[in-house]
C-alpha cells in the first residue's frame, strides 16, 4: 500500500547551522513508535550533512529542491542529479511552481530533469498546481492533467514506483489560505484517476499523492483523513520543530 510522507521544503530559508539544530530537534522528539516517511529538502549547500543525520532513523531520508537538466559539464551554479545521488539524498523535489514561475519550467524541461534524476537512482516528488486565474476560469483539472501528462506518462509502470505526486494550488502556497479539505480531495481524486487511466489500479493505488499549500498542524490532520490525500509538502511549517513533528503523527 502506498507510504503517508510528509516533506519539509526549506526553500531558501536556514543557514547551515540552523538546518542541522532543526534536523537534530525533529530526530531527537520524534515518537519511537513513528510510521510516517518523513523528506527533509534543505539547501544544497549542506544537504549532506542532513542527509547523514536522517542515516540513523530508517523513517526519515533528505531530499533536494531541484536539480540540472543536464547531465554534466560547462553549467556554473547548477548541480546533477548524480551530485544530489553522492550527497546521499534519496529524493528531489522537480517541478515546485516558484521553479515554474519564476525560472519559466516548463513540463518538457521538467520531463528531462526526471529522467536525470532516475539515471542516478534518485526517487522524485513532482509538484504541479493551478494559479488562481486558472481555478476562477475552471481550468484547473486541465492544467493539472497536462502538467502530469507531459512530464511523466512516457514512464512505464515499473519507473512509476519511485514518483511521488505533490498537488499545490500556486494560491494557497505561502498564503496562509488553504484548499478547503473538499478541493484538495477532489483534486487528488482526479490525479488518481488520470494514473488509473494511464496505467491501471497497481499504479494508481501506490502513487502517494501529498497535499502542499499552507498546511499546518492545525489543518494537517482533516487534510490527511481524506481518501486520497497521503500526506503533505510543508513550506512555512516545516521550519518550526514542534509544528513539523505534529503534522508527521496527523494520519
Ligand atoms: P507553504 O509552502 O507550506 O509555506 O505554503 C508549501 C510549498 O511551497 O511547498
Amino acid at each position: 500500500m502506498r507510504k503517508n510522507i510528509v516533506v519539509g521544503n526549506w526553500k531558501m530559508n536556514l543557514n547551515r547551522v540552523e538546518g542541522i539544530a532543526l534536523v537534530e530537534d525533529i530526530l531527537s522528539k520524534l515518537p519511537n513508535d513513528n510510521n510516517t516517511h518523513i523528506i527533509f529538502a534543505p539547501s544544497f549547500v549542506y544537504l549532506n550533512t542532513v542527509a547523514e543525520l536522517c542515516a540513523k532513523n530508517t523513517k526519515v531520508v533528505a531530499a533536494a529542491q531541484d536539480c540540472s537538466a543536464n547531465r554534466k559539464g560547462a553549467f556554473t551554479g547548477e548541480v546533477s542529479a548524480n551530485m544530489i545521488a553522492s550527497s546521499n539524498a534519496r529524493y528531489v523535489i522537480l517541478g515546485h511552481s516558484e521553479r515554474r514561475v519564476n525560472f519559466k519550467e516548463s513540463n518538457e524541461l521538467l520531463k528531462t530533469k526526471v529522467g536525470q534524476a532516475f539515471d542516478s537512482n534518485l526517487k522524485v516528488i513532482f509538484c504541479c498546481g493551478e494559479s488562481l486565474l486558472q481555478r476562477e476560469s475552471g481550468l484547473h483539472f486541465k492544467w493539472i492533467k497536462s502538467s502530469i501528462s507531459e512530464s511523466l506518462f512516457h514512464l512505464s509502470s515499473e519507473e512509476f514506483k519511485n514518483i511521488v505526486i505533490a498537488y499545490e494550488p500556486i494560491w494557497a502556497i505561502g498564503t496562509g489560505k488553504t484548499a478547503t479539505t473538499e478541493q484538495a480531495q477532489e483534486m487528488h481524486f482526479f490525479i488518481r484517476n488520470l494514473l488509473f487511466e494511464k496505467y491501471g489500479n497497481k499504479v494508481a493505488l501506490g502513487t502517494s499523492i501529498l497535499y502542499g499549500g499552507s498546511c499546518n498542524y492545525e489543518n494537517a490532520k482533516e487534510l490527511f483523513a481524506s481518501q486520497d490525500i497521503d500526506g503533505g509538502l510543508i513550506g512555512g511549517s516545516s521550519l518550526n520543530s514542534d509544528d513539523f513533528i505534529e503534522i508527521t503523527q496527523s494520519f
